[in-house]
C-alpha cells in the first residue's frame, strides 16, 4: 500500500512512524524540510512546500499513491486533499470547506450558532481594527483577541493574561487588514480531545492536555505547543464523565453539521476544550492532529494505522478499529535557545541515553551526522509508562540527557502541576 504523508514536524513523524507498523505501508513524504527521522523510513522523500498542491499532486501520481496522510492545516487550506481526491486519492485530511472549522475562525462559530451546537462562547466578529477597537473598550468583562485566519497557534491575546485593556486595543490596532474575532474570555482547565472521523462516525482517542506557554509555570509567550501528557485511563479527573460526554456530543454535531452542509469531515477532528465551570466550551478545532499531542497518542496506539486510514477513507470506521494501551505518556519537546521569539539556529545538539521513550524529530538538521538546531522546535521525547509520575521520570530523564543549546520544558507532567491543574477546578467549581 502506497502512502503519502505531508508534513515534516514531530506530528508527521508520530504518523509516519505508526503507518509503518504495518509491513503493507509503503511511505512517501512530502516536507518542507528534511525530517531526518522520516526521511529515514520512508521510501522516497519530496523536499518541497506541502501547499504547492500541482507539485504534490504530480509527486502522488508519479509513486501511483493509493493513500494520504495530511499533517498540517497550511495545505488543508490549499486544497491539497480536494485535488488528490479528485485524482482517485484517498485522504485522511478534510476538504479545503470542511477544513475551514479551523482555517476561519469565523465560520466555526457561525456554524455552532447556526445549527445550535452546545459549547460556542459569546463572540463578536470584527472586519476593522477600529471596530474592535471600539467593542474592546465598551465590553465589560476580557476578551480573547484573534485574527480569523491561521496564526500557527500564535496569534491569540488573552485579556487578563497576556494584555490589560490598552494592550487588547493595542494589539487589535495592529492586526490591519485583517477579520477580527472577540470572544469572552474562558475561564477553567483545557483539554485536547482528538476523534477519528470518516464523514460520519466518530471515534475519539485518549485525551491530553497541551502546554502552549514558552517557560515553566506556563509563563512567557504562547509557542506551538511545548509539551503535553495524557493519562493511563485516557481521561482526566479535571473532566467528570459528564464533561466528557458533553465534549463528545459537540464534536458529533460539528461533524454533522458539516455534514449537512455538504462537506463531510474526514480526518482528524480536533477539539480544544476549555472546561468552565458550566462545562466544556470549544476554544477552537483544527482539522488535524495536534503537534504535540500526536505524539501521545500514537505512541500509544496499539490499533493498525493503515487499517484507521482506510476505513476513515471509505466511510466504514468503528469504535472497534481503535484501542490504545492503558498507559501514561508524557510529551517534552526540546527547543532552540530562545524559541520562539529568537531562536539560535545551527547549534549542535546530542541526544544521550533515553529510557522507556520514543524520539520523535520535528524542526531539525542531520549534516554529516551530526543534528543541528533550526528555528523551530527541534525534537520530542515521548515517555511511557503505568503512572503519569512514570512517564514523566522517563520524558525528564531523556530531556535531561541532551546536550546543546538547547531547552524543554521540565514541569510538564509533573505532579505538582497536575495537582495544581486539579485544584484549579475543584476551586471553580466550588
Ligand atoms: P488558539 O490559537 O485559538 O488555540 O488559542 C491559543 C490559546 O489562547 C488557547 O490555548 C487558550 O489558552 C487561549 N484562548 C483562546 N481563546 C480563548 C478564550 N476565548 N478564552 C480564554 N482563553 C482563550
Ligand atoms: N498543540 C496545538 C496544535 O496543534 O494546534
Amino acid at each position: 500500500m502506497k502512502i503519502l504523508v505531508a508534513g515534516g514536524g514531530g506530528r508527521e513523524h508520530a504518523i509516519c512512524l505508526a503507518l509503518t507498523k504495518n509491513a503493507n505501508a509503503e511511505l512517501y513524504s512530502v516536507m518542507g524540510k528534511k525530517n531526518p527521522g522520516i526521511a529515514q523510513i520512508a521510501r522516497e522523500t519530496f523536499i518541497h512546500p506541502e501547499t504547492d498542491v500541482p507539485a504534490v499532486v504530480a509527486f502522488a501520481k508519479k509513486h501511483n499513491i493509493q493513500y494520504a496522510v495530511v499533517g498540517p492545516e497550511a495545505p488543508l487550506e490549499a486544497g491539497l486533499v480536494d485535488a488528490l481526491t479528485k485524482e482517485g486519492i484517498g485522504c485522511v485530511g478534510p476538504i479545503k470547506a470542511a477544513a475551514r472549522i479551523e482555517t476561519d475562525k469565523g465560520f466555526c462559530r457561525r456554524l455552532m450558532n447556526k445549527h445550535g451546537i452546545d459549547g460556542c462562547p459569546a463572540y463578536k466578529i470584527c472586519n476593522t481594527p477600529e471596530e474592535a477597537a471600539a467593542y474592546i473598550r465598551a465590553y465589560p468583562g476580557d476578551l480573547a483577541i484573534k485574527p480569523t485566519g491561521l496564526t500557527g497557534g500564535k496569534g491569540v491575546k488573552v485579556m487578563g493574561e497576556q494584555v490589560d485593556l490598552e494592550g487588547a486595543v493595542e494589539y487589535a490596532m495592529s492586526l490591519k487588514n485583517q477579520v477580527i474575532i472577540l470572544e469572552e474570555r474562558l475561564l477553567g482547565e483545557e483539554f485536547t480531545l482528538m476523534a477519528f472521523v470518516d464523514g460520519k462516525t466518530i471515534v475519539p482517542m485518549p485525551l491530553v492536555q497541551d502546554h502552549k506557554r514558552a517557560f515553566d509555570g506556563d509563563k512567557g509567550p504562547n509557542t506551538g505547543g511545548m509539551g503535553s501528557y495524557s493519562l493511563e485511563n485516557h481521561k482526566f479527573p479535571f473532566v467528570t464523565d459528564d464533561d466528557y460526554a458533553k465534549a463528545i456530543s459537540i464534536m458529533q454535531a460539528t461533524v454533522d453539521a458539516l455534514s449537512q452542509e455538504g462537506n463531510p469531515y474526514k480526518g482528524v477532528l480536533y477539539g480544544q476544550f476549555m472546561n468552565t465551570k458550566t462545562g466544556p466550551k470549544v476554544i477552537e478545532f483544527n482539522a488535524r492532529f495536534g503537534d504535540p499531542e500526536a505524539m501521545n497518542v500514537l505512541t500509544i496506539l496499539t490499533s493498525d494505522f493503515l487499517t484507521i486510514t482506510e476505513h476513515i477513507i471509505k466511510g466504514t470506521l468503528s469504535p472497534a478499529d481503535v484501542s490504545f494501551e492503558n498507559k501514561a505518556t508524557v510529551c517534552k519537546y526540546i527547543v532552540p535557545t530562545g524559541y520562539p521569539e529568537n531562536p539560535r539556529a545551527g547549534d549542535v545538539i546530542s541526544p544521550g541515553p533515553a529510557e522507556n521513550t520514543v524520539l520523535y524529530y520535528a524542526n531539525i538538521a542531520l549534516e554529516g551526522g551530526v543534528l543541528k538546531t533550526l528555528t523551530s522546535r527541534a525534537m520530542a521525547f515521548v515517555g511511557v509508562g503505568d503512572s503519569l509520575k512514570e512517564a514523566e521520570h522517563y520524558a525528564e530523564a531523556a530531556c535531561k540527557n541532551v546536550s546543546g543549546n538547547v531547552r524543554y520544558r521540565s514541569d510538564v507532567g509533573t505532579e505538582a502541576l497536575f495537582a495544581k491543574r486539579i485544584a484549579h477546578m475543584k476551586e471553580l467549581r466550588s
